[in-house]
């Protein structure tokens, strides 16, 4: 990014490899700006050629309003719509987006409920456990994979192994002696045995693959790790006369920043009156089970199949 966050992307490509707690506390304040920085035009907001869509898609037809709830710009900052009660936050009803992600290639927005779902601005307190949550169960759910195919070439005979990490079930599978698995009784887990944690629907990966979603998505705002020249063969894919809108380092302070947000506690009133009637309210995030490894580093991009490009799959 340039102006006022000339130094983000530098910052953030400078720290490489194993950041220590200075290097981190300074890609994270540095992420900090940049999820409440007003994103203008000057940075390079807007995107008259490109669509909302995860995969680079260029629009079929011009865009008629460039400030609209589907056109990016629909607000001006991440933390515009993630800032109840602080910047990190959930949003108000107001806040409420039009997300198309089944659609991952449209050449269109559109608020039309046969194409996209309005869906509510959640807290992105305490994400990065639950993306390392996730990636501990996918790596569990792998392994019981490989050693049923391990199994079954070993024995000769069809291994039927039940897929389970931290007491979540997701169904069967079955391994052939030649290395073929059937995968015919799946339940509630993609193919590829990723557990998925983030939106409302479950299906993004990561922080970092949200954050460049939504990156394009709300500001027009083009992470070159996306839609730069490598992937797309243009430096400017979304036409606004901008070329490189967010480094690499940009997205990985961003990231940083969120995946540090402390997570969620219950506080507890004294008066017992009011105590029952927390009782009834839902946690935001249920409280981390017992199972957890201790967790003491991460890695972004994650080491799970992180889709950067959303290209060739
Ligand atoms: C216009 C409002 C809006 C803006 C601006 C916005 N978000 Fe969001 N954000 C949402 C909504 C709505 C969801 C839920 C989406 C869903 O369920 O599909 C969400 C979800 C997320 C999630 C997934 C959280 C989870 O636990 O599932 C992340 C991460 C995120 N946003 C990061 C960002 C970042 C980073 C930016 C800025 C680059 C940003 N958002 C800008 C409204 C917004």
């Amino acid at each position: 990014m340039k102006g006022k966050y000339a130094g983000a992307g530098v910052g953030g490509a400078d720290v490489w490899g194993h950041l220590t707690a200075d290097q981190l506390n300074h890609l994270t304040d540095i992420g900090q700006q940049l999820f409440m920085a007003r994103f203008t035009v000057e940075d390079g907001a807007g995107r008259p050629g490109a669509t909302q869509a995860i995969v680079p898609t260029k629009r079929k037809h011009p865009v008629l309003n460039e400030f609209s709830r589907t056109a990016g710009i629909d607000a001006n900052a991440c933390s515009s719509c993630h800032n109840l009660p602080f910047p990190g936050g959930a949003g108000d009803f107001t806040t409420n987006v039009f997300v198309s992600e089944g659609f991952e290639s449209a050449d269109f927005d559109t608020t039309d409920p046969q194409f996209s779902d309005e869906r509510g601005t959640n807290s992105l307190f305490g994400d990065g456990l639950l993306e390392l949550l996730a990636r501990e169960m996918t790596t569990d759910l792998q392994k019981e994979r490989g050693d049923a195919i391990a199994l079954a070439a070993q024995t000769g005979e069809p291994q039927r192994v039940a897929l389970e990490t931290k007491g979540v079930k997701y169904g069967w599978i079955t391994a052939q002696p030649d290395g073929l698995v059937d995968m015919r009784e799946l339940d509630g887990i993609d193919m590829d045995l990723v557990i998925r944690p983030f939106s409302q629907k479950g299906v993004m990966t990561s922080l970092r693959q949200f954050t460049v979603n939504a990156l394009n998505q709300h500001h027009g705002m083009e992470p070159v790790e996306r839609f730069g020249g490598r992937w797309t063969g243009t430096t400017d894919f979304d036409e606004d006369g901008h070329p490189d809108e967010v480094s690499d380092g940009d997205v990985s302070a961003l990231v940083a920043w969120q995946a540090t947000l402390p997570a969620p506690v219950q506080k507890v009133p004294d008066d017992p009156k009011w105590r029952q009637m927390a009782k009834s309210f839902s946690p935001v995030l249920a409280a981390p089970p017992a199972t957890w490894k201790a967790c003491r580093s991460t890695a972004s991009p994650s080491p799970i199949r992180d889709r950067r490009t959303w290209r060739g799959r």
